[in-house]
């Protein structure tokens, strides 16, 4: 094991790679996750054995590496053999200008070591966040199901033991903290440490995934005397499975909770699937997409809509909300200085309730929503006996749409002459801004479609006009 010494808390894993060490084969592209180039692998302790998840290093802070292994293109051939990625990207002409491709191979890297055999739509999920201009997919596709075909054997299968028992010895329960009172980078460990240091340091930028912070870094050029991260607390990582309820602990990751949210809702899954990218999706938290406040993030909508609850901890105080109040308006939430975002409670859906969420977003992979609709029914008979319907990006905040869930009640699922009326109704819930991402009259008219959508989904159906606009021969959907 080497050891390394950093200065500057703030400082990138990108940063660190090719300023300090001088590893250049980790590439800078966008230094705002959407490229891909700067992916690295890391290395984590799960259930006792070493899972590889790619990370983008460029918004990836240094303190977010305690306890893990890093593992770097430049790691690949010490011996000069190019590692059986590397070599399938050759054999299938992976590369043109080659400035894309160390950051494929990272990714590709994590997909060798999930082993099995990755298939086309695996590979596709697993490359979303890495863009090339000049190759293009297919041949980069063809690598990888060429050197994913059997079980990993390579260096880091070899050492899998050694690793995990180094992993093992850095994961322990101490509290880490670099730095003074007025300038610190603090990695706790234990619950109580983190609570406190909250508490004390209520100016200090809480980091979970930094996929947000680390942008205030790189492209905002912030200055963040104070971190506090939140990774290393048990508690935060914490998912349990009740009957009645999924508790997820604020700092569960998108990757550890979306096979969880996908078995309580099919549409949550599929809408996690195109959350980011396979990078965004290993660092960032749920935690830190509510705690953001953003009103076009992709988790809240959904949650409000499920009835999720909240609960916020500040040294031995707690308290627990309703989602949707936590929503103030736009910048501002209901959160105290110091105080926590712990835990999220989503209740599962009853066997008369149905669940349906839609992303639309300009790109299919890695695009932030334009609109974000969720909608809970409750069904009674052959009606609707009561709604819950969220929205992101239709305001300054994720908000319900309480006019339109009073049109809904009591509508008949064999009336569809009715449900436009009701869907018409979302104009009195929302006055979408207009901006880059999408028009007002856009956002108006396609969540009314998203409802409607949803109604005809309700009742087993696929509605006639979206059919049309398939091309020939195709489905419109799956
Ligand atoms: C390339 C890219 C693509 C993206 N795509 C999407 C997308 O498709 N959909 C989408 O919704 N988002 C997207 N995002 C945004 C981002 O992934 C989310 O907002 C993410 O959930 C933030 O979580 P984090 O753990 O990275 O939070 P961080 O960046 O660490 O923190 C975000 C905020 O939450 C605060 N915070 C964190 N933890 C706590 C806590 N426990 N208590 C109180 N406050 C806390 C932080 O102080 C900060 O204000 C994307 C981001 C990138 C870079
Ligand atoms: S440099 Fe583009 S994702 Fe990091
Ligand atoms: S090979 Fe040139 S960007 Fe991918």
């Amino acid at each position: 094991m080497v050891e390394h010494r950093i200065g500057n808390p703030m400082q990138t894993v990108l940063d660190y790679l090719r300023l300090d060490l001088r590893h250049r084969g980790t590439k800078e592209g966008c230094n705002e996750g959407d490229c891909g180039a700067c992916t690295v692998a890391i290395g984590r302790l799960r259930g006792g054995k070493v899972c590889y998840e790619p990370a983008n290093a460029c918004i990836m802070l240094m303190a977010h590496l305690h306890g893990c292994e890093l593992v770097t293109v430049d790691d690949l051939s010490p011996d000069g053999r190019l590692h059986p990625v590397q070599q399938a990207m050759v054999d299938h002409h992976g590369s043109q200008c080659g400035f894309c491709t160390p950051g494929f191979v990272m990714s590709l890297f994590t997909l060798y070591h999930a082993g099995g055999k990755p298939g086309r739509q695996d590979i596709a999920n697993q490359i979303a966040g890495n863009l090339c201009r000049c190759t293009g997919y297919r041949p980069i596709i063809a690598a990888a199901a060429d050197a994913c075909r059997g079980e990993p054997n390579d260096l880091w299968a070899g050492a899998a033991d050694e690793i995990a028992a180094e992993l093992g010895k850095l994961n322990d329960s101490v509290d880490v903290f670099c730095g003074t009172g007025e300038s610190f980078a603090a990695v706790p460990a234990r619950a109580e440490t983190l609570l406190d240091l909250a508490a004390r340091h209520p100016d200090a930028t809480l980091v979970a995934g930094a996929t947000d912070v680390g942008l205030w870094i790189t492209k905002q050029m912030r200055s963040l005397p104070k971190l506090i991260f939140t990774g290393r607390v048990e508690a935060l990582h914490a998912i349990t499975d009740r009957v009645a309820t999924l508790s997820l602990g604020s700092a569960v990751t998108y990757a550890e909770a979306q096979g969880h949210l996908a078995a309580l809702a099919p549409d949550m899954g599929e809408v996690l699937r195109r959350l980011g990218s396979v990078q965004v999706r290993s660092s960032g938290t749920i935690g830190g997409n509510i705690a953001n406040g953003s009103p076009i993030g992709d988790m809240p909508p959904m949650l409000i809509a499920l009835g999720a609850r909240i609960m916020l901890r500040k040294g031995d105080e707690q308290r627990d909300l309703q989602l949707e109040d936590y929503f103030i308006d736009y910048g501002k939430q209901d959160r105290k200085p110091g105080e926590l975002l712990w835990r999220i409670d989503i209740p599962k859906l009853k066997s008369n309730e149905r669940f349906f969420a839609h992303k639309l977003s300009k790109r299919f992979d890695q695009d932030i929503s334009a609109v974000m609709a969720a909608f809970r029914f409750t069904i009674s008979g052959r009606s609707i006996a009561s709604a819950v319907i969220a929205f992101g990006g239709m305001a300054a905040t994720p908000r319900r749409a309480r006019h339109t869930e009073e049109a809904l009640k009591g509508l008949k699922l064999d009336a569809p002459e009715t449900w436009e009326a009701a869907a018409a109704t979302l104009a009195k819930d929302y006055k979408p801004l207009t901006d880059m991402r999408a028009s007002a009259s856009y956002r108006l008219d396609t969540a009314q479609a998203l409802l409607l959508k949803a109604l005809h989904e309700l009742v087993g159906e696929r509605p006639a006009a979206l059919r049309v606009l398939a091309p020939a021969g195709k489905e419109a959907w799956t």
